[in-house]
C-alpha cells in the first residue's frame, strides 16, 4: 500500500507510441470490398493504416507503447504505482489488460485498471491520473491507449472496414512543481449522452462494430468545439497560445472542422488518421508521440486534446507538452 503527499498539479514526463508492422492500404482494402482509394481518402482522409499481426495483442501493443514513454520520462519500473489502460478492445474481460502490462514491464504491484471510454478512453485516463497524483492516491502513472479494432471488424462491410485499426499510445504522468502547478494537465471537461448510445455500438458478443456515420458525423461537427474551448478556458489558455491541437483521428473532414471552429489558426493540426487510421483510445497519444518524434513539437508547447467516440463520450483536457 502507498499513500502519497499529494501534488499541487500533475504533468506529462513523456509519450511514446506503437504501430504494428502490416501496412494496409486503401487498394488492398479495394480489393476486397467494394470502395477505392479515391473514396476513402476524399471521405475520411486515411492513405493507409497499420492492422497487428494475428497473434499480436491489445497488452502487446501497450507494453511496446508504454515502455517507450517509461525509457522517455527517465523513471524505472520502480517508480510507477499506478497503471491506467483505455481500451474498448481488450484481448479478454478478465483479467483486465492493465495489470498484465504491468507485469510484463515489471512493475511491482502497482494499482491497475482498464477504462472503457471508447475513442474518448485516454483524455478519460489522463484526467484519471491528473487527480490520482494531484490527491496523492498515486505518484508516477502510466497511462495507456491501446486497441486491436481489427478483431471487431466485420471485413465484409465497407462502411467500417475501411476506418479502423489497430495500435497503442502511452504516457508517463507525474507531479508538477509547486510553482508551476498550471504547466501540467489541465482541467479536463467531459461528458457522455447516453441518447446517443446506438449510434456506435457492439450489439452482442457475435457482432462487429457498428455506426451510423452521419448521425456521428454531425455530432461530432456540431457539439464538440464549445467542449474543446470551454476547455482553454477552464485552463486558462487563449486557443490563440496553443502550439497544436489533437483531436481524436476519427476522420480528416471531422478533424478539421473542428480545428476551423476552436479559434485557434496558428496551432498545427494532428493528421495522423492519413497513415494510422482510426486507433480509438490509441489516436491521440499515438499522433503527440510522432509528431515529438518527428520535431514538430517542443518541450513546454500548449497541446489542446480532444477525445469522443462511442457512449457516447468525450472528454478535452490542455496540456503542456514535456
Ligand atoms: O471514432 C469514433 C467516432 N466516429 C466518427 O467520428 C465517425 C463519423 N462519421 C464518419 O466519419 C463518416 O460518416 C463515415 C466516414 C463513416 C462515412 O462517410 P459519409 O460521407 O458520411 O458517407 P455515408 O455513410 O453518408 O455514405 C455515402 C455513400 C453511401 O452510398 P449511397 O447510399 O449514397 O449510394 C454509402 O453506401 O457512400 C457509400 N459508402 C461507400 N462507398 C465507397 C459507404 N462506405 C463506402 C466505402 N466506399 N468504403
Amino acid at each position: 500500500m502507498r499513500t502519497h503527499q499529494g501534488s499541487a498539479g500533475a504533468r506529462v514526463l513523456a509519450f511514446g507510441g506503437y504501430q504494428p508492422a502490416r501496412v494496409v492500404t486503401n487498394d488492398e482494402l479495394a480489393a476486397s470490398v467494394e470502395t477505392s482509394d479515391e473514396w476513402i481518402r476524399s471521405r475520411v482522409g486515411i492513405a493507409s493504416r497499420r492492422l497487428a499481426g494475428p497473434d499480436e495483442t491489445v497488452a502487446d501493443m501497450a507494453v511496446a507503447a508504454a515502455g517507450k514513454a517509461l525509457a522517455g520520462s527517465g523513471l524505472s519500473p520502480a517508480d510507477i504505482d499506478l497503471v491506467i489502460v483505455a481500451t474498448c478492445t481488450p484481448e479478454v474481460m478478465i483479467p483486465n489488460t492493465a495489470a498484465i502490462v504491468a507485469r510484463r514491464l515489471g512493475i511491482g504491484a502497482p494499482g491497475a485498471y482498464d477504462l472503457n471510454a471508447a475513442c474518448a478512453g485516454f483524455c478519460y485516463a489522463l484526467a484519471a491520473a491528473n487527480d490520482a497524483v494531484r490527491a496523492g492516491s498515486a505518484r508516477h502513472v502510466l497511462v495507456i491507449g491501446a486497441e486491436k479494432l481489427s478483431q471487431w471488424v466485420d471485413w465484409t462491410d465497407r462502411s467500417t472496414c475501411i476506418i479502423f485499426a489497430d495500435g497503442a499510445g502511452a504516457a508517463v504522468v507525474g507531479p508538477a512543481e509547486a510553482e508551476e502547478p498550471e504547466a501540467g494537465i489541465g482541467p479536463v471537461v467531459w461528458g457522455s449522452d447516453g441518447d446517443m448510445a446506438d449510434k456506435i455500438c457492439i450489439k452482442d458478443r457475435n457482432s462487429f462494430i457498428f455506426q451510423e456515420g452521419q448521425a456521428v458525423f454531425r455530432w461530432a461537427t456540431t457539439a464538440l468545439h464549445p467542449i474543446a474551448k470551454q476547455a482553454c478556458a477552464e485552463a486558462g489558455v487563449d486557443p490563440t497560445e496553443l502550439a497544436v491541437f489533437v483531436p481524436h483521428q476519427a476522420n480528416l473532414r471531422i478533424i478539421e472542422a473542428l480545428a476551423r471552429k476552436i479559434g485557434a489558426p496558428q496551432a498545427k493540426v494532428a493528421s495522423d488518421i492519413v497513415t494510422a487510421g482510426n486507433t480509438s483510445s490509441a489516436s491521440i497519444p499515438l499522433a503527440l508521440s510522432r509528431m515529438i518524434e518527428r520535431g514538430e513539437l517542443g518541450s513546454g508547447d500548449k497541446a489542446l486534446l480532444i477525445g469522443f467516440g462511442a457512449g457516447v463520450c468525450y472528454a478535452a483536457q490542455v496540456i503542456t507538452l514535456p
